[in-house]
């Protein structure tokens, strides 16, 4: 899955001879899942028709503040699309428009947009040769990445006029694998190893029962995209579960029992930098596991149980530079409950969820939180949904270990 699946691209189109390549551009990034919204300059219709990129994007295409022919057009909020995107290109970006860019002219939609938009900016010039080695390109290229934009450099090749130099617009696709590098590249988890379990653990009673629990794995699944689109590799240790987990920086170890998931937290906690337990393991399992199906009989039945190992607080035990998380599910006294075991298992945090908090625990699509730290500073989080959730908890740690 690309790092660029479900983000929001604010393509603004300028009037070069390569708009007419934006097409494929839009294309690019709807496929990899991206949201796109295209502005463009007024004189950059000569070159490329709204009708082609609204097609493409399944956008709206705005060029104007309003449509001066229809009473009813709405104001086209420069500020609302600066807002709403997560990443702008511009794509081709003339030297007339960078220049107007670097001195914050707005006298177009996209140049409002631009100057009124808080996402990372990345510009791809297009231009001829001699106009890209100008003095004054050169020098609006540098204030344009002082502002903190970033250049998608021009390439070599032959140009519009015929000439062969400097001055192409990069190509769609490379435009699409620079922009992915470099968002990766400044993710605060690249280069960061997660460990996650999730789920529920069964303990086999015979062949065909089990001792499990309603745990869904919906929380730990959603952590586990949440680390993973922070730029960390993510070890997802998960027990029976029907969730589904799509990316590829997430590799999943299916496991049933604890037992099974303590020896595959164990194989991976040597190598990470964060652990993160949000499974529901069972406390007990059958102490004799019936090798045959038990049969119904009609005086009760005793099935003996003995404490499974935890995970969690084993890990707590061995731990060195590891940041070691885990989960406490309270349904009375909550707070002290959740800071004993933070003490006892040797924790950096613990995230809290109370059974008492409508909305919040097992099998729901929400969430209601407290992360309380080693210093037992509590934080207490409003009731969303466990996505955004997994986003607070991963955000959170991001914060303490960059603390
Ligand atoms: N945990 C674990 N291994 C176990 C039991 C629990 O790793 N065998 C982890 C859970 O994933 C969670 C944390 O420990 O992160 C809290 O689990 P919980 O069962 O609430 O804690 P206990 O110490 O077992 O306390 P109690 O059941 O008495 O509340």
């Amino acid at each position: 899955m690309s790092i660029l699946s479900g983000k929001k691209i604010l393509l603004g189109i300028t009037a070069g001879i390569a708009a007419y390549k934006t097409a494929s551009l839009v294309r690019l990034f709807i496929k990899l899942g991206a949201e796109v919204k295209v502005v463009m300059t007024p004189a950059s219709k000569d070159f490329i028709t709204p009708l082609t990129l609204s097609t493409l994007s399944k956008n709206p295409v705005h060029s104007t503040f309003y449509d001066k022919e229809d009473e009813n057009e709405l104001w086209n909020n420069h500020v609302d699309l600066g807002l709403w995107a997560d990443y702008m290109v511009i794509a081709p970006a003339t030297a007339n428009t960078m220049s107007k860019m670097a001195n914050g002219t707005c006298d177009n939609l996209l140049l409002a947009t631009y100057l009124s938009s808080k996402c990372p900016v990345y510009f791809a010039p297009a231009m001829d040769l001699d106009m890209y080695i100008h003095p004054s390109t050169k020098e609006t290229l540098n204030k344009l990445q002082s502002f903190g934009n970033t250049i998608i450099p021009a390439t070599s090749g032959e140009l519009a006029s015929g000439l062969i130099g400097e001055g192409r617009m990069a190509e769609p696709e490379d435009i699409v694998s620079f922009i992915e590098n470099d968002v990766l590249s400044k993710l605060p988890l690249k280069g960061k190893k997660v460990l996650l379990t999730a789920g529920p653990t069964y303990e086999a009673i015979d062949p065909v029962r089990f001792i499990g629990n309603h745990s869904s794995g919906k929380m730990g699944f959603a952590i586990a995209k949440a680390a993973a689109n922070l730029g960390a590799e993510v070890f997802l240790i998960s027990g029976p579960s029907h969730q589904q987990i799509n990316h590829s920086f997430v590799k999943r170890i299916d496991v049933v029992s604890a037992d099974e998931m303590y020896n595959a937290a164990h194989n991976y906690f040597k190598e990470v930098d964060i652990a993160i337990l949000s499974a529901a393991v069972a406390d007990y399992k059958p102490k004799n596991v019936a090798s045959q199906k038990i049969k119904k009989k009609d005086a009760s039945l005793d099935i003996q149980l003995e404490p499974t190992k935890d995970i969690l607080a084993s890990l707590g035990k061995i731990k060195e530079n590891q940041f070691l998380v885990g989960f406490a599910l309270e349904t009375n006294n909550e707070l002290q409950n959740a800071k004993s075991k933070l003490e006892r298992k040797n924790l950096d945090a613990i995230v809290l969820n109370s059974l008492q908090d409508k909305g919040a625990g097992f099998a729901t699509d929400t969430n209601k939180i407290t992360i309380i730290d080693k210093d037992l500073n509590e934080k207490a989080f409003e009731l969303k949904s466990k996505v955004e959730v997994a986003k607070d908890i991963m955000n959170e740690i991001v914060n303490k270990i960059n603390a």
